[in-house]
């Protein structure tokens, strides 16, 4: 999974006070919205073509939680039986600290786990201390380091949750 370079917490004006914060779901007719976040969120974004590809797949979903209208934040999950891989999980900047990543995953795992879901994988970059704050928090453990894993040589952590 690709990466944020924040790593200080520092909350931002509460831009969505005052608006609905609303979900659905992801299509792939969101990668080109999608595929502008990407460019804005990640050094190695995903691009329109790939999440195109990707959200046509019937093993993935993707949720959208929107403010105005507008993708703020977005989760893409992978399911292969009893198990699920977080493939990508992004609020764009301004959103950022209100909960929403959050709350996606939250309503991921309430979906998830009716379903017979009982593991969740997912990578975050060894340096990228928010995600994992978060990751952690939700009950995830790291299981091994992938040397070299991103192209600017950082290492990845795996990270599961089991239930
Ligand atoms: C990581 C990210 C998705 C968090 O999204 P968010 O909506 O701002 O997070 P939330 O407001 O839901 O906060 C959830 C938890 O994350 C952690 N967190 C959020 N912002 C933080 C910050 N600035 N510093 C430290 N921890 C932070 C906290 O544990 C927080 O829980 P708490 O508020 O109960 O303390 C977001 O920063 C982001 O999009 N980063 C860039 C992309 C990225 O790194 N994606 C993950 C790839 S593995």
């Amino acid at each position: 999974m690709p990466d944020s370079s924040r790593t200080q917490r520092a909350r931002k004006p509460d831009v969505t006070a005052g608006s609905e914060v609303r979900f659905r779901r992801l299509t792939p007719r969101d990668a080109a919205e999608l595929s502008y976040l990407e460019l804005d969120i990640f050094k190695a974004p995903w691009s329109e073509q790939g999440l195109r590809d990707c959200l046509e797949l019937t093993s993935v979903e993707g949720e959208a939680a929107l403010v105005e209208g507008h993708i703020a934040g977005y989760l893409i999950v992978q399911s292969v039986v009893d198990e699920a891989h977080i493939l990508n999980l992004a609020v764009h900047q301004p959103h950022r600290g209100k909960g929403l990543s959050r709350r996606l995953m939250e309503r991921f795992f309430q979906r998830a786990i009716p379903r017979g879901i009982t593991s969740f994988y997912l990578e975050v970059r060894a340096g990228n201390r928010v995600a994992q704050k978060l990751y952690f928090s939700l009950g995830f453990a790291p299981v091994y380091v992938r040397r070299n894993y991103y192209p600017d040589g950082e290492d990845a952590l795996i990270l599961v949750k089991k239930l």
